[in-house]
């Protein structure tokens, strides 16, 4: 038998375990190893009843996503399902760890399951721009109800055990000897004709639907509206209403033909891109690779305003004890009423129970003094973003903190080798870039300065990890990697605005090709007086920005900024005061306001992006084009379906972009928008930039 799968015959009991490095997916040899041993199964006389479980502590992760894309290889997980469903024995699933995708698929035709407490159960495929291909959307339905079954597979969120077992996705929660609880079940809930029971018999949901199908349609309409591939989400709940209305042998075959054609299609190919670029940003650099992370037991955070509140609650829900610090009782009052806000919020919306909160709550402990700073074995510093005041406070911090914390800045712009350089221990310095807001934003940029040591490096790496965070390592530049590029695009939405172009216009462009927020509404709401005050310290002019800006116009919060926003109300209106004087400004500069179509829109929005990403690869601020997409993908809206920037430039061709660049250099006279060197290179040596290999930042 393939060793991916073994067989252990005893009391019984036939205990198949999946035994298949590093998450059990249901690769090929799985598959052969399951049919092989359930044979066993069959014909062994002594074997009463089957457990089906995963080796180091983890049921299985779903299909083999390696797999996808290349020539299918038997037996089909559809066949080894069927044998399971079919057979003459129960068989029971033990879940430990998670039962994902495929993984809970597998359950679902088990015949009885069975989780322990901390399991994880989920169809995560819609985040690969897929649907459960292997029956997902037909036995979930019909097992816990549409209502509830609908929702998991649209929004792919995995639910814990105890959840499982309250919508009954599971039988029971398992402790203790699992095998021997798992031969109980089978025993106590044996149909009464003697068959072991199988979800794709069971009516009542089914029929319940079928009564009301305006209902469930409404619902699946509603996640629909909310998916972020929409391709994939509305094929998914295609697969759901087939549940409804089709035999389940049809319904099946409807799931297999959508799934195939999602597999296929050019959103799955770069959301399954971004899932291994994720992984590849998480790895461990060399540089770090030699040393263990500080064990932090504790944090501090300095500062309580958005950010400093909103990093506090990332500890919190991770379990460790954190202490905000600010300079005076009100501050702290205020970030942390803030903090019991947002909780209670989300306690409402049904988010998180009340003792989650009270507990989340308990961790978090706000200060005036210092004091408590000497304990904390990472402090990250979350003030205002200047320069002269953060120096003073890593001066500060130096002398208190015990040797061997980590001492990280949260600087979105500036400087961490100057921030560094005032302390006497620049190696326990690093960048922890984290995004508003902080407790919901997955990204974070881990800010590797030039003398960022390997311990400071790795626990940062660590705490990532542990907060929830798809973090990817950068170095030192204005505005790292994501507001770099950002302010590539920020420049040209500027100009085309000083051409005619109006902010509806900008993001009516960017809307239509993935962005959830086009540039100018995101601008409204971070506030417009923040990039104000950075272009007038750096000296730089922005004459429609200032202009908006000097009307005291800062986005949403004051009500108006490029848009203006009805009281209590987020949605941008085109307001004519800013359009007029766009289009006044315009013509008097020369511009003919509404010559710029919308394909120049489009590139003039994109290729510096693209082109700045590509002059960070040459400075190795980056280590590769992937972790370039990570950021935009996680942290700044870039359509997950499209991949990320670099990718996008990719599938585009880079030929193309670097003859684009060229032509809008020529026309506007922006050197900043000449093909950087790099791109020429690979255009010269007909390269992508997913040919380039990480280099060794
Ligand atoms: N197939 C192949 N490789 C997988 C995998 C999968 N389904 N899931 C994870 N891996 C790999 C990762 O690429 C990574 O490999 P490297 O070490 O070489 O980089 C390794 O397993 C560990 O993964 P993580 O770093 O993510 O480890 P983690 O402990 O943080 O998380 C996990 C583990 C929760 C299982 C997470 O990896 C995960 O969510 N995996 C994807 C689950 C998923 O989407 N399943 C659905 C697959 S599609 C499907 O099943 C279609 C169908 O209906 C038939």
């Amino acid at each position: 038998m393939a060793s991916a799968v073994q067989l252990r015959v005893g009391g019984g009991v036939g205990v198949v375990v999946i035994d298949y490095p590093p998450v059990n997916a249901l690769g090929a040899d799985v598959r052969a190893g399951l049919l092989e041993a359930l044979a066993r199964c069959r014909e062994d006389d002594s074997v009463l009843c089957v457990v089906l479980r995963g080796a180091r502590g983890s049921f299985v992760a779903g299909a083999d996503i390696r797999e996808f894309g290349q020539p299918p290889k038997p037996p089909s997980a559809i066949e080894v399902f069927a044998a399971i469903e079919n057979m003459n024995k129960p068989v029971v699933a033990v879940i430990e760890g998670v039962a994902l995708g495929g993984g809970l698929e597998l359950a679902l035709v088990c015949h009885y399951r069975l989780a322990v407490a901390g399991a994880r159960l989920g169809l995560p495929e819609i985040k690969l721009g897929l649907l459960p291909g292997a029956g997902g959307t037909q036995r979930l339905p019909r097992l816990v109800g549409f209502s509830v079954a609908a929702p998991m597979i649209l929004g792919g969120e995995p639910i814990s055990a105890s959840e499982a077992r309250d919508i009954g996705l599971i039988d029971a929660l398992g402790e203790g000897d699992l095998i021997e609880q798992a031969m109980a079940l089978a025993n106590s809930l044996r149909s009464t004709d003697g068959r072991p029971p199988s979800i794709r018999d069971l009516v009542q949901h089914v029929e319940g639907a079928r009564r009301d199908l305006a209902t469930l349609d409404a619902a699946l309409a509603a996640l629909v509206k909310r998916g972020r591939n929409r391709r994939a989400a509305e094929a998914a709940a295609k697969a759901i209403r087939a549940a409804a209305t089709e035999p389940f042998e049809e319904g099946l075959k409807r799931e297999r033909a959508l799934f195939l054609d999602l597999l296929n299609s050019p959103e799955s190919k770069a959301q399954r891109y971004l899932f291994f670029a994720e992984r590849t940003a998480g790895k461990v650099p060399p540089k770090a690779a030699s040393v263990g992370p500080v064990d932090v037991q504790r944090a501090a955070i300095i500062g309580a305003g958005t950010m400093g509140g909103g990093i506090a609650m990332c500890f919190a829900a991770a379990g460790i004890p954190v202490t905000v610090i600010d300079r005076d009782d009100a501050s702290v009052a205020r970030g942390l009423g803030v903090v019991e806000a947002n909780y209670r919020k989300t306690v409402e919306r049904g988010g998180l129970s009340r003792a989650e909160m009270l507990a989340r709550l308990a961790l978090i402990r706000g200060a005036t003094s210092w004091d408590d700073l000497g304990s904390a074995d990472v402090i990250i510093e979350a003030v205002f973003e200047e320069l002269p005041l953060k120096k003073e406070i890593f001066g500060r911090i130096d002398k208190v903190a015990k040797p061997g914390a980590v001492l990280a800045t949260n600087t979105s712009t500036l400087d961490v080798d100057a921030i560094a350089a005032a302390t006497a221990r620049p190696e326990s310095v690093v960048g922890m870039h984290f995004f508003s807001p902080a407790h919901i934003m997955r990204l974070l940029e881990i800010i590797d300065a030039k003398k960022t040591g390997p311990m400071a490096l790795r626990t940062a790496l660590m705490l990532g990890k542990k907060l929830g965070k798809t973090s990817v390592v950068v170095g030192v530049c204005d505005g790292f990697v994501g507001n770099r590029m950002a302010l590539g695009r920020g420049a040209q939405t500027e100009r085309l605005m000083q051409e005619g172009v109006l902010p509806r216009d900008i993001d009516r462009v960017s809307l239509a090709f993935g962005f959830a927020m086009g540039p100018c509404a995101t601008g409204d709401l971070a506030g417009l007086d923040i990039s104000w005050r950075i272009r007038k310290a750096k000296g730089r002019v922005a004459p429609i920005a200032d202009w908006i800006c000097e009307q005291g116009r800062f986005g949403q919060k004051t009500g108006k900024g490029y848009y203006r926003y009805e009281p209590g109300s987020r949605t941008p209106i085109p307001d004519p005061e800013v359009e007029s004087f766009i289009r006044s400004r315009a013509k008097s500069l020369g511009h003919d306001p509404g010559a710029v179509g919308d394909e120049e829109i489009f590139d003039r929005l994109m290729l510096p992006m693209i082109n700045e990403g590509a002059r960070i690869l040459e400075e190795r601020v980056a280590r590769c084009a992937s972790d370039i997409d990570v950021i935009w993908a996680n942290g700044y809206g870039w359509p997950v379906w499209r991949g990320g920037p670099m990718y996008y430039a990719d599938q585009v061709g880079l030929r193309i972009v670097r003859d684009k660049l060229a032509r809008y250099t020529a026309k506007l006279g922006d050197e900043r928008l000449k093909p950087a060197a790099l791109i020429e290179t690979l255009v010269g040596s007909g390269r992508s930039f997913a040919d380039l290999p990480p280099n060794d930042r």
